[in-house]
């Protein structure tokens, strides 16, 4: 069974960290309806959800993805790299605590869950202003014993590295070329967003479908004509606090009870 963690969106979105983006006025009640879709979303593709209490200090904190990276023997907690981000922690960990072993980024390390890629064994970690080079050391310390080869990768242009490139199987990227270097990435089918979309490449598999932000129509038809199933959701309020689909969710698998 795929769990999907999520948490609601917090009334305080509007006071969100904002890296490459302008600030522009976020309808709360417009983002708790998005967000409701994604979930449904989700929860019709065969996730059960499990929803986390929303955290009115906390304006980041519905992205939930860049506080963990679950893999299938180890939850990593992050060290979020903006600080106002770090005390979303807490709540993630106990909410993966009956599901895996824990294990955590510390101190000077500096690590966001939107910056981890796992495609197989290989686990790219975007060197940004998010997550440094301290990170990815303890990165590949925690998860090397399970077989994973964890690569730093650059990025350009975006906040984190799943705003550049995301897998659609351990096979298959979907990527924006303007941002990461396509030969970073391993000998993969790579789909390029369309040149008209360039904020396209962070979309979520589920199963045998494809979630794709509504915003972003042609390289939707080009994960298609790939031979992906598609499904669109509007996340266009979300965005604005420079969040995409990944990061509202922590999805991992675990044995049905
Ligand atoms: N607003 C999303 C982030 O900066 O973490």
């Amino acid at each position: 069974m795929l769990i999907a963690v999520t948490r609601g969106v917090s009334p305080a979105i509007a006071d969100c960290e904002l890296t490459h983006l302008e600030r522009t006025p976020i309808d709360v009640d417009t983002a708790r309806e998005q967000h409701t879709a994604y979930e449904a979303a989700l929860a019709d593709l065969g996730c059960r959800i499990e929803r986390l209490p929303v955290e009115p200090g906390l304006p980041d904190s519905v992205f939930v993805e860049d506080v963990a990276v679950v893999l299938d023997e180890v939850a990593v907690i992050t060290r979020p790299g903006a600080e106002s981000r770090r005390d979303e922690r807490s709540s993630i960990e106990r909410t993966l605590a009956p599901y895996r072993l824990l294990a955590r980024i510390t101190s000077p390390g500096i690590l966001d869950g939107g910056d981890v890629l796992v495609a197989g064994r290989d686990v790219h970690i975007g060197i940004t202003s998010r997550s440094d080079l301290a990170a990815i050391d303890q990165f590949r310390t925690i998860v090397g014993d399970h077989g994973y080869r964890v690569h730093g990768t650059a990025v350009r242009g975006c906040l984190h590295l799943k705003s550049a490139v995301t897998a659609l199987d351990d096979d298959t990227l979907v990527l924006n070329p303007d941002r990461v270097d396509v030969g970073d990435l391993g000998d993969r089918r790579c789909i390029s967003v369309d040149p008209s979309e360039p904020d396209a490449a962070n979309v979520v598999r589920v199963g045998g479908t494809v979630l794709v932000a509504a915003a972003f129509p042609h390289t939707a038809e080009r994960i298609s004509a790939a031979g992906f199933t598609v499904r669109t959701v509007e996340v266009s309020e979300l965005a604005k606090a420079e969040g995409a689909l990944t990061c509202c969710s922590l999805l991992f698998e675990v044995s049905a009870t």
